[in-house]
């Protein structure tokens, strides 16, 4: 527990007094999971003797989290941290619908919640990467689930196998089979949701202090994961074809890592995809170092190009790749539904921490999901949604292109639901953030995607077109680019002055 304190690190420089700078580090831990709710936090005179600062600093730092919720004193006792976790503004049906994951632990994002930049029916968002409902399939679900409670009646919701409800790992298989990866529904694992198969994958893999690879930057969500379970990050830069492989092997062979978390194919949140080059090369170090790979495939389905990546899983013939499905970006996120595709020597291991986690996921829903593939209600509604957001893409990309100023970089991804720009060094995204949120567009800061402030790059935003309508696409952007040229000319003429 105390090398967790010994690791933080504060800057005398810095602008920030070193009693907010603690704060921040503490209250990052709680959040991420790192500190449990109710843990002691080290006594005031043990902090302020391990980190060489003065007691009043400690004092100070820990009567802001208690001031902000996130611990409570017990007199003569210490200092603990909250059983619960403030909520950052009291959610309503409006924004309910708007919260994506990643929302909810970004300090960015969090100024959404907070109430500084609202999210309501007419905002221009590109910040959330989750279907809007309107485009939910409701009522084909509905016939399903109501097909199903007339034919299973009570047994739709009594416990189920831990591994899934055996028809649905077969119509899963069938579906498999298409997109290039061989399997049968033995080597299926259905999960509550892609964040559950990391998080499965973590407790039944990782203990503390254990490596893990990551790509730079990657999805928060699984950067929680791997926090909260004591594992050491390493973020290995990700280029527009993959990771270096130099540095990616010089790692590998350094830390001897437990696990490579990797997202090959329309990254989030860069939009960026493995050349087939990198995805052999990565499965070669893999076995090479004795490494397992998480491939997260979250959208390979949105293929708009034709680009036809292969997933790393097809590609394994050794078994060292867990594969995970989510379902979430063309289906309904609120189902928490999704699968993972397990080399068998793994899958006793990962079906304990699935029986550990939630015994296993909602029977009523694996049914009523069986039923709807069956009845082609799933492809029906991939069609649908890969039109619609195919009409997104093009436009984004269309206006991105020729509203843009030349100094902005971009690659069009050719799918998937994110756009990566690269703004010149030293442009100031949080003015950005500010000047956009008064024109009722909102997006996600690149530097929200990064695992520690050390590789963090400031010069990025995420765009993400999912829950953007396309009519909004060509006015917001129009607006972004304006905006983007007001900010830039700005800098230009502050560069140019005269020193006096
Ligand atoms: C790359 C990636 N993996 C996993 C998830 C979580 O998906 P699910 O809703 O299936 O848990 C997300 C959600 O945004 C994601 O972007």
């Amino acid at each position: 527990m105390e090398h967790i304190f010994h690791s933080i690190k504060l800057s005398k420089d810095s602008k920030n007094p070193l009693y907010t700078q603690l704060y921040e580090k503490i209250k990052e831990m709680i959040v991420h999971g790192v500190l449990a709710a109710g843990t002691r936090l080290p006594s005031v005179r043990q902090l302020a003797g391990s980190l060489g600062i003065n007691q009043i600093t400690v004092v100070s730092a820990y009567r802001m989290l208690e001031n902000n919720k996130y611990a409570f004193s017990k007199p003569g006792s210490g200092t603990y941290v909250a059983k619960m976790l403030p909520l950052i503004r009291p959610r309503t049906p409006e924004n309910e619908s708007m919260l994506t994951d990643e929302l909810y632990h970004q300090d960015d994002i969090s100024l959404i919640h907070n109430g500084q930049i609202k999210i309501n029916k007419d905002t221009v968002n590109f910040a959330s990467a989750t279907p809007n409902p309107d485009l939910f399939p409701v009522e084909d679900f509905k016939q399903a689930l109501n097909e199903v409670l007339d034919r299973d009646k009570g047994n739709a919701f009594g416990y189920q196998e831990s591994q899934g409800f055996y028809p649905l790992r077969e119509s899963i298989a069938k579906i498999l089979h298409q997109s290039k990866i061989p399997c049968s529904a033995d080597m299926l694992q259905i999960i509550s949701g892609a964040q559950q198969g990391i998080d499965i994958i973590s407790k039944a893999f990782l203990n503390q202090g254990d490596y893990v690879i990551v790509e730079s930057p990657t999805y928060t969500g699984a950067i929680a994961v791997f926090k909260s379970r004591g594992a050491q990050i390493i973020d290995i830069e990700l280029e527009t074809d993959g990771p270096n492989l130099k540095i990616l092997e010089y790692n590998l062979n350094k830390y001897r890592p437990r696990l490579i978390y990797t997202i090959p194919t329309f990254q989030n949140p860069t939009g960026y995809s493995y050349s087939n080059f990198k995805r052999q090369e990565l499965l070669r170090l893999a076995e090479k170092y004795n490494a397992y790979i998480i491939e997260d495939d979250y959208v390979s389905d949105l293929d708009f190009e034709l680009k036809g990546f292969i997933p790393i899983k097809a590609l394994d013939k050794n078994h060292r790749v867990i594969f995970i499905k989510s379902f979430s970006k063309i289906f309904m996120p609120g189902l928490r539904l999704g699968f993972m595709i397990v080399p068998s020597e793994l899958l006793g291991n990962i079906l304990e921490a699935k029986h550990t986690t939630d015994i296993s996921t909602s029977g009523l829903i694996q049914r009523t999901f069986d039923l709807y593939i069956r009845n082609g209600f799933w492809d029906k509604h991939y069609r649908f949604m890969y039109q619609i957001y195919k009409e997104r893409y093009l436009a984004i990309v269309k206006q991105l292109d020729e509203n843009l100023p030349d100094s902005i970089q971009f690659m069009h991804p050719g799918g998937g639901l994110n756009i990566w720009l690269d703004l010149p060094y030293g442009f100031s995204i949080s003015e950005l953030v500010k000047q956009c949120a008064a024109h009722n567009i909102v997006f996600a800061p690149g530097k929200i995607f990064y695992c520690s402030s050390s590789s963090q790059k400031l010069n990025h935003i995420r765009l993400s077109f999912a829950a953007v309508y396309t009519e909004q696409i060509h006015e917001g952007l129009q607006k972004l680019a304006e905006i983007i040229s007001g900010i830039l000319n700005k800098q230009n003429q502050y560069r140019n002055m005269p020193v006096l």
